[in-house]
């Protein structure tokens, strides 16, 4: 299943991924950052959610999906999923150990820095949480600092934002189950550890006035990952240097219609959309 790498061209696309549409959040940025790349966005939206799912599924899909963004010529790889980069990115770098893959965690470091309370709200699948990746990170912080993770598995919200239900009364009242013991532990942070919340903040925000008075902090990865992209790829001599636009082109091995809906719902974005040819 492995590829032989060939050299990378810079003009080369840089493939994005995710379960589904969470990865947009992170797609976004990259766009802002670097309107020159040419990008490649994978939903696999037909086994969507990952959250759930052991870590050997999500490790063959990740692999399946690595494989074919390479033979799409992609020069970098995104995971831009917290879920398949707890359960596969060390997989993925050793399958393609030339390969410039970057991947995504939930901004526990960040959070700690952040926090006044030490009480910090976690956000994310239930794969991520119960992840060793996960474990070792916060294990880490919680040693050399008094900070305490109050992890919250938000099993069905990926569900509903699959489904563009992004401010409708289930997903209003989802949230607000999710983040209510949160808030009576007195958290002062919350950490966004799923590429698809992105997308409800302004319902999170919302919710979070109404619930508590205390000020807030959300953090995001998505902007982190990027400059880390950014990084790696001019280490690598591997950004664009073509003027601006990159070209986008997305595949899914779900709903056509439906992933173009969302790339215009989402990001006011109409790339062509593809079926994917992975199993
Ligand atoms: N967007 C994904 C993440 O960042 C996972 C959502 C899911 O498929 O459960 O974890």
């Amino acid at each position: 299943m492995a590829l032989s790498l060939m050299p990378m061209e810079k003009h080369a696309p840089i493939g994005i991924f995710d379960s589904g549409v969470g990865g947009l959040s992170v797609l976004r940025h990259i766009r802002e950052a670097m309107p020159n790349e040419n990008l490649l966005y994978f939903a696999d939206s037909a086994h969507a959610p990952y959250g759930d799912k052991t870590e050997q599924a999500i490790l063959d899909r990740t692999l399946a999906i690595a494989d074919f963004l390479l033979q799409k010529n992609a020069k970098a790889l995104v995971v831009a999923c917290n879920t398949a980069t707890a359960a596969a990115i060390k997989a993925v770098r050793n399958a393609y150990p030339a390969l410039v893959v970057v991947g995504i965690e939930p901004g526990l470091k960040p959070a700690a820095q952040h926090t006044r309370t030490k009480m910090i709200g976690v956000l994310a699948t239930s794969g991520t949480l119960s992840s060793l990746r996960f474990k070792q990170l916060s294990q880490q912080i919680t040693t050399t600092t008094e900070v305490h993770f109050v992890l919250q598995a938000c099993v069905g919200l990926a569900d509903q934002i699959e489904k563009g239900e992004l401010n409708t009364p289930a997903t209003e009242a989802l949230i607000q189950r999710y983040l209510t013991p949160l808030l009576e532990q007195n958290v002062d942070t919350l950490v966004l550890g799923c590429t698809h919340y992105p997308f409800v903040r302004p319902l999170i925000e919302d919710i979070v006035r109404r619930l508590t008075s205390n000020p807030i902090t959300i953090i995001d990865t998505g902007d982190a990952v990027t400059k880390q992209l950014v990084r790696v790829l001019i280490e690598h001599q591997l950004r664009e240097t073509n003027t601006p636009p990159g070209t986008l082109t997305a595949f899914t091995t779900g709903d056509l219609p439906a992933l173009k809906t969302t790339f215009f719902n989402l990001l006011g974005l109409q790339p062509p959309v593809l079926k994917a040819g992975t199993t």
